[in-house]
């Protein structure tokens, strides 16, 4: 990802920002839209991954459509070009104002996750004479087997609606009149590697689609949600296996004719395509630990801090040949700089003990200065910054000159 020009080009650049490398951006989207035409499978890009805009117009290049879980990520998905019969609006707590929104930009479908927001949507929609697509999202309680905080689909999480719930979700799609029941939502957790979990996934979807035909209902939308993982121990192995994880779906789904399949992936779509560049601030060198106090902390990246999420971390001057360029720390020659390995804790400036992005990280040995990348950090890394000690917002920075 990282080559001498680039490196060059990063040290005019006042650091800590995103870098994005859009080659790679791009190459992960051709590889999803192809694997998933393969199967006629649609796939909404879950925009709560990164909702930069360059993304967001790469990622609409490519005919995704976008998910949204906010009134705000709604309207910038429009903005950004997304068609809105390709818009979808998820979430556990919609808002009045967001639900009105999102109906005056007549989007396709609205998941919802209670019966009282189904009231809600119908009463909204009706008072502007509009009927609302709606896919109903329900708890298939699958374990996904990710980190707790990241999982979602068990019944005691707060997602979706329980199936012991089914009866009154029937009973409300009957009697609301500005409801279209479009088809059924699920979503188990993020950074799912295991496919086997999809597997598990596929037969409690068939089963649900069952009682709801059984009930009298057509499902046109079968959506499966996201979640699947990325590889963050090998960051240059770019692109994630999305021929495996449509295979599952394909053989595993019940798909009716006429049914769609709908995916609303993020992270494995971005992940993989940005950086987070650092410089090291201060080296501090302890009897127990040596420290590398970085620009960076979790007011850019809160991954590690609060899911204790694993990204690589680089020296990128570390890669430099020995004497080309970077003095050593007695400022004399160039050619004096000792890089053999050492073991830091990578930490950041924030004034929390939790802010450190890695302990006993192996790193050639490092000075006051040089640039530190930290790897797929594309998914819920900027999206999730913070001003946190009143910091500056993060800067991006792209590898081609954007449009
Ligand atoms: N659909 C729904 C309803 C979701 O809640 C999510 C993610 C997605 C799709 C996209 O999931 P993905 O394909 O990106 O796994 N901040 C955490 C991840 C939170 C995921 C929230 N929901 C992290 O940094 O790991």
């Amino acid at each position: 990802m990282f080559n001498n020009n680039t490196i060059q080009r990063f040290t005019g650049i006042e650091t800590p920002f995103y870098y994005y490398d859009m080659e790679v951006l791009k190459q992960t989207l051709g590889a999803c839209r192809d694997a998933s035409l393969k199967y006629g499978f649609h796939v909404h890009y879950a925009m709560k991954a990164n909702f930069n805009p360059q993304v967001l117009k790469a990622v609409q290049a490519y005919g995704f459509g976008a998910d949204c879980v906010s009134g705000n990520e709604v309207i910038a998905a429009i903005e950004n070009g997304f068609g809105k019969e390709k818009v979808v609006f998820a979430g556990v707590g919609k808002s009045d104002r967001e639900i009105n929104d999102a109906l005056d930009a007549d989007i396709f479908c609205f998941n919802v996750e209670s019966v009282q927001e189904l009231e809600i949507i119908n009463e909204l929609a009706a008072a502007k004479n509009k009927v609302a697509g709606v896919a109903i999202r329900i708890n298939p309680n699958v374990d996904a087997h990710t980190h707790h905080f990241i999982t979602t689909g068990l019944d005691e999480n707060k997602f979706g609606i329980n199936t012991w719930q089914l009866n009154d979700v029937a009973d409300a799609l009957r009697k609301l009149k500005n409801i279209k029941f479009l088809g059924i939502h699920f979503h188990i957790g993020s950074q799912i590697t295991d496919m086997e979990v999809y597997r598990s996934l596929c037969i409690r979807i068939n089963e649900i689609q069952d009682w709801f035909e059984d009930h009298g209902f057509s499902v046109k939308v079968l959506n499966t949600g996201g979640g699947l993982g990325v590889d963050y121990y090998n960051p240059d192995t770019n692109i994630p296996d999305f021929e495996s994880y449509f295979k599952v779906f394909s053989k595993f789904l019940n798909v009716k004719p006429g049914q769609e399949v709908h995916f609303e992936l993020g992270r494995a779509l971005v992940a993989q395509s940005a950086s987070l560049i650092a410089r090291v601030l201060y080296v501090k060198n302890g009897q127990k630990k040596n420290f590398l106090v970085l620009d960076a902390g979790m007011t850019e990246l809160m991954r590690p801090m609060l899911y204790q999420a694993y990204h690589s971390i680089e020296n990128l001057s570390g890669q430099e040949p020995v004497g080309s360029g970077h003095l050593a720390e007695d400022n004399q020659s160039p050619f004096t700089i000792n890089r053999s390995p050492v073991k830091y804790d990578v930490v950041g400036p924030i004034c929390e003990s939790t802010d450190c992005f890695r302990k006993d990280v192996d790193l050639p040995q490092s000075y006051r200065g040089d640039l530190i990348a930290i790897r797929t950090a594309g998914a819920y890394g900027e999206v999730m910054a913070s001003n946190y000690n009143l910091r500056n917002k993060v800067q991006s920075v792209y590898s081609e000159p954007i449009a």
